[in-house]
């Protein structure tokens, strides 16, 4: 379960205030997939950021579970992250030098698990989004829809409960982007809870269980 409380997040940007999240009150279930809908600027990012311990709010309170995550030392926060949370993004966010393997490697070594292990678990993983074959590709070898399943299979690594997801269709062609819906449909199925922000609500509206609007940093519930 996730729970924000009176989040509001302001930046400082060459002496002016930039109001980013306006007293954001929301509520998810475990096993729910939530789409956030806001035009660009209107604080999707800030508020993922937010949610997943990476940015802490201005005033307000965030809870994973029972826990206040800003409430957390640095380290317990980072702990949370590694256990609960998965995190996909527009760009991917792939490390450039490192083989498809090793990207998906990296979050299990962060969590500290065994060198074996974690060739393991990111072997199979990139077994499951059809990758096998490419274990020892780096990024820039691999098509953008290859790119994809490995950060996918990175976000997925820790077994997390709940998925932060940043327009992760933002730089897809349409089949490519289908094909992530998809995933993510499936995903939510088999239990995760998935939080996903997006400029595009039509593509995405058949798989979400719920959809609220983000404007100039205000959320609200919407109808449809
Ligand atoms: N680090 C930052 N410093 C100053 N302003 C920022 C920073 N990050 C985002 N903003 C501003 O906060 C607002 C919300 O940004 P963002 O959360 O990235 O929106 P979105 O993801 O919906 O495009 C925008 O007006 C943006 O310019
Ligand atoms: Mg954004």
């Amino acid at each position: 379960m996730i729970k924000i409380e009176n989040l509001n997040k302001k930046y400082r940007l060459r002496g002016k205030d930039v109001f980013a999240l306006r007293d954001v009150n929301f509520k998810v279930e475990d096993k729910e997939f939530v789409i956030i809908v806001g035009p660009s600027g209107s604080g999707k990012s800030t508020l993922l950021l937010t949610l997943g311990g990476l940015i802490h709010p201005t005033s307000g309170k965030v809870f994973i579970g029972n826990k206040s995550v800003y409430g957390l030392s640095i380290k317990e926060r980072a702990e949370i992250r590694k256990t609960d949370l998965g995190f996909l993004f527009q760009t991917f966010s792939l490390i450039p030098y490192l083989t498809a393997l090793e990207n998906v490697q990296i979050s299990l070594y962060v969590a500290g698990k065994k060198s074996v292990e974690q060739k393991k678990i990111a072997t199979q993983l990139l077994e499951k989004v059809g990758l096998g074959d490419r274990l020892d590709h780096k990024p820039f070898e691999l098509s953008v829809g290859q790119q994809q399943r490995v950060a996918m299979a990175r976000a997925l690594a820790n077994s997390p409960s709940i998925l932060l997801a940043d327009e992760p269709t933002g730089s897809l062609d349409p089949s490519l982007s289908e094909d992530m819906l998809n995933w993510l449909g499936t995903l939510h199925k088999e239990g995760l809870t998935i939080v996903m922000v997006t400029h595009n609500h039509d593509t995405i509206k058949r798989y979400a269980t719920r959809s609220l609007n983000l404007v100039e940093g205000i959320l609200s519930e919407r109808n449809n």
